[in-house]
């Protein structure tokens, strides 16, 4: 296989390769909102038509306890390697709506400053539809120019964004369906256009839910103020203690198994290139803000977090309403390094947070799904195919990197099917994935389909 071969075959289907994609991003296939639940299954048939059309065999909708995954194969050769490729054909939720420039499913290309050539705008562009349809146009590259030097499966789920619960279940059934050498997946980022990356780590999460209840009623905040606890009052005062001075989390044990990384590793990863300038003016802000201690590649990438993702209660209507409220809300998440666990975090914060509420309130804590972190050994037969690919089609050796995002399935493939992942990510940070206006770039879609049979070849070779 030569990459100029594999170059004019993609050159000479750009046109369909971007129209076949825009179809996708047309349907709205949210999965954490149940009245898309028609849409779901409307994507995972497109999705199962175009494997059949780029080549698979035994393409099929595989029916879960939720949204279904679509597997598809194309065995070549037994005694050859064979590469699982995962994906997620669903996607966020698109609000806030009027913050977007085009509607999220009328997908339009624009340029941008990032983007001269041009990027899609439209609800899953990079996250994770436009990633993971490279990887259909790139197997029917290598069919149509008869390039593909070793077995292919391919698994593309719909609940990824909230979870994957079902996939685990699904995955432990079919371990023998699902065998193969290495998992390759694009759902993460490159530091830029002309800095190619590999991320060597995903963080691990923790999500939980918050709810405190003071008197049993909404109260006047006139009659009562003052005398009765405001349970919004407490809840905002015990999120604030969970940091200290120095924005180290408070929550008891929740350092105890984390990974600390040697100097020597921690001065590898201050090699690759970080602009805080850039970085400060990408976000329009005066000053980055994290744990003390930690550079901000670190404080992503190698360092726990606890958030709060969204917080309500009271009145949030129009003018002023006086209220001192019964209930007060919370979301929160906690980002997870290696070695940390999931349960054994979200048991902590659960102790935690119900050993510090005062008497005055109640307080209820639930966990919702959660993942663990993951680990990719740099050194590997993977990983080094995945370096020598993008080395040859951007001209450059890519960085090592670690990635602060969460792919919550990643772990399992490695506990439950012994094999690790490459997280062959071509998207940019800035490309607006959950945010309003989400992006993908031509050049970096294009590019992607064009590596991707790089990394089977040295894979294989
Ligand atoms: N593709 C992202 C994860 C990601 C994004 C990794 C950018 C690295 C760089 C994935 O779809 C995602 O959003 N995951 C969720 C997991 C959650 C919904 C369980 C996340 O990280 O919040
Ligand atoms: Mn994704
Ligand atoms: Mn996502």
């Amino acid at each position: 296989m030569e990459l100029n071969q594999i170059q004019s075959y993609v050159n000479s289907n750009k046109e369909r390769f971007l129209n076949e994609l825009l179809d996708l991003l047309k349907i709205p296939s949210i999965s954490a909102k149940p009245e898309h639940k028609p849409d779901m299954f409307t994507t995972a048939e497109a999705v199962k038509q175009r494997l059949i059309e780029a080549g698979a065999d035994k393409v099929e909708i595989c029916q879960t306890k939720g949204y279904p995954v679509v597997y598809g194969e194309k065995i070549i050769d037994s005694s050859k390697p064979t590469v699982v490729v995962y994906g997620h054909y669903d996607v966020q939720p698109a609000d806030p709506l009027d913050l977007w420039d085009s509607p999220p499913f009328e997908p339009v290309i624009k340029k941008t400053d990032i983007h001269p050539e041009g990027a899609i705008f439209a609800r899953g562009a990079c996250d994770d539809k436009g990633q993971m349809y490279m990887h259909v146009k790139a197997f029917e590259t290598m069919m149509k120019t008869n390039t593909l030097p070793c077995n292919v499966k391919f698994m593309i789920e719909g609940e990824e964004e909230v979870g994957s619960s079902n996939l685990g279940p699904w995955i432990i059934k079919n371990k023998e369906k699902l065998k193969g050498d290495i998992i390759l997946i694009s759902d993460t980022s490159i530091i830029a256009n002309d800095i190619p990356s590999i991320d060597s780590g995903l963080r691990g999460l923790a999500y939980m839910e918050v709810e405190v209840v003071g008197p049993n009623r909404d109260l006047h905040s006139g009659v009562y103020g003052g005398a009765v606890a405001n349970p919004i009052n407490i809840l905002c005062k015990l999120i604030a203690s969970c940091h200290d001075e120095n924005n180290h989390i408070t929550v008891p044990g929740f350092y105890d198994k984390v990974q600390e990384l040697s100097d020597a590793e921690r001065a590898e990863m201050a090699k690759a290139p970080f602009d805080l300038n850039d970085f400060r003016k990408d976000l329009n802000i005066d000053e980055e803000r994290g744990e003390k201690g930690y550079s901000t590649n670190e404080r992503t990438g190698i360092r726990p977090t606890l958030d709060v993702n969204g917080i309500w209660g009271g009145y949030t209507g129009d003018g002023a309403k006086t209220v001192l409220p019964s209930k007060a809300f919370a979301k929160i998440s906690m980002r997870l390094v290696p070695n940390q666990s999931s349960k054994e975090i979200s048991d902590l914060f659960i102790k935690h947070f119900e050993s510090i509420v005062p008497k005055s309130v109640k307080v209820k804590v639930t966990a919702h799904h959660g993942g663990e972190p993951v680990v990719v050994p740099t050194d590997s037969k993977g990983f080094l195919a995945a370096s020598k690919a993008m080395q040859e089609t951007y001209g450059k050796k890519p960085v090592p990197t670690r990635s602060g995002g969460s792919i919550p399935i990643v772990a399992l493939f490695k506990k439950e099917l012994g094999m690790d992942s490459i997280l062959f990510g071509f998207g940019l940070d800035s490309d607006g994935l959950h945010s309003p206006n989400e992006h993908y770039g031509l050049f970096n879609y294009y590019r992607g389909i064009e590596t991707i049979p790089l990394f089977y070849k040295y894979f294989t070779a």
